[in-house]
């Protein structure tokens, strides 16, 4: 076995990042989820290793092999994703790219529900816990450098910015995923950055780019040396 000592700007930081969806279920066989392949993430995991930290990536259910040099944890519901997060803190930077379901169902079916009679059933939801925005309020033990991502249908540079206010965060990533924009599943993203600096907008880029060029941003921003 080879061992590489990690060199690069991200050296010696910890890099916590989420990715793809979460299953939220309803019985044994179903649940509810959000479309998410988990690309954008995984590739932000792999970049960040790739400039030298110790990369934590703590993952819905997605259909990608782990990205070298990080270390994964998979999980299913947000409550799991929540849960693992905790454990994998202390972090110096924060990325939430997962797409967590926003609700999950009251009462999880023991059994699978079955047509029975005329009715359809009715769903209770209830919200999940917002993974970013407890991490970003909170006082002691937050990440120094809190990213969340806005997958937006329209409106997008303005309901970036509020989401920037109401989840505490430091940074938005913000895409259209409008479906004539193919960014769902695809392979290429367009983003806008949207903090307290401003909105700064990359050119449409593969998914892999925008991850090392997030990276290279978020070393300047976390003040890490050049290597
Ligand atoms: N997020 C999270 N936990 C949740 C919901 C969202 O950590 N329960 C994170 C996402 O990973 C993302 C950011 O919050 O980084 C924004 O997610 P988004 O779904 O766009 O925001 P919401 O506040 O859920 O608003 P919306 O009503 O637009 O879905
Ligand atoms: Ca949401």
């Amino acid at each position: 076995e080879k061992f590489f000592a990690p060199s690069g700007p991200l050296k010696g930081k910890h890099v916590l990042v989420t990715a793809g969806p979460t299953h939220e279920p309803i019985d044994p066989v179903r649940y509810i989820a959000n479309r998410s392949s988990g690309k954008q993430g995984y590739a932000i995991a792999r970049a960040a290793a790739e400039a030298g930290a110790r990369v934590t990536l703590v993952s819905g259910p997605v259909d990608l092999a782990d990205p070298p040099g990080v270390s994964v944890v998979r999980v299913e519901s947000a409550r799991d994703m929540l849960a693992s997060v905790e454990i994998a803190l202390p972090a110096d930077i924060g990325i939430f790219a997962a797409a967590v379901a926003d609700w999950r169902v009251v009462h999880e079916g023991a059994q699978k529900l079955k047509k029975i009679g005329e009715a359809s059933p009715a769903l209770s939801l209830v919200e999940n816990p917002d993974i970013l925005a407890t991490l970003s309020h909170r006082k002691e033990g937050r990440p120094p450098l809190m990213v969340g991502f806005a997958a937006e249908t329209e409106n997008v540079i303005e309901n970036a910015k509020q989401k920037l206010l109401r989840k505490g965060c430091d940074l938005i990533v913000a895409n259209d995923v409008s479906t004539a924009t193919g960014v769902m599943g695809g392979d290429q993203n367009t983003v806008h950055l949207v903090s307290a600096a401003g909105v700064e907008t990359w050119p449409t880029l593969a998914k892999t780019d925008v991850a090392r060029k997030l990276v290279e941003h978020l070393s300047v921003l976390a003040g890490a040396s050049k290597a």
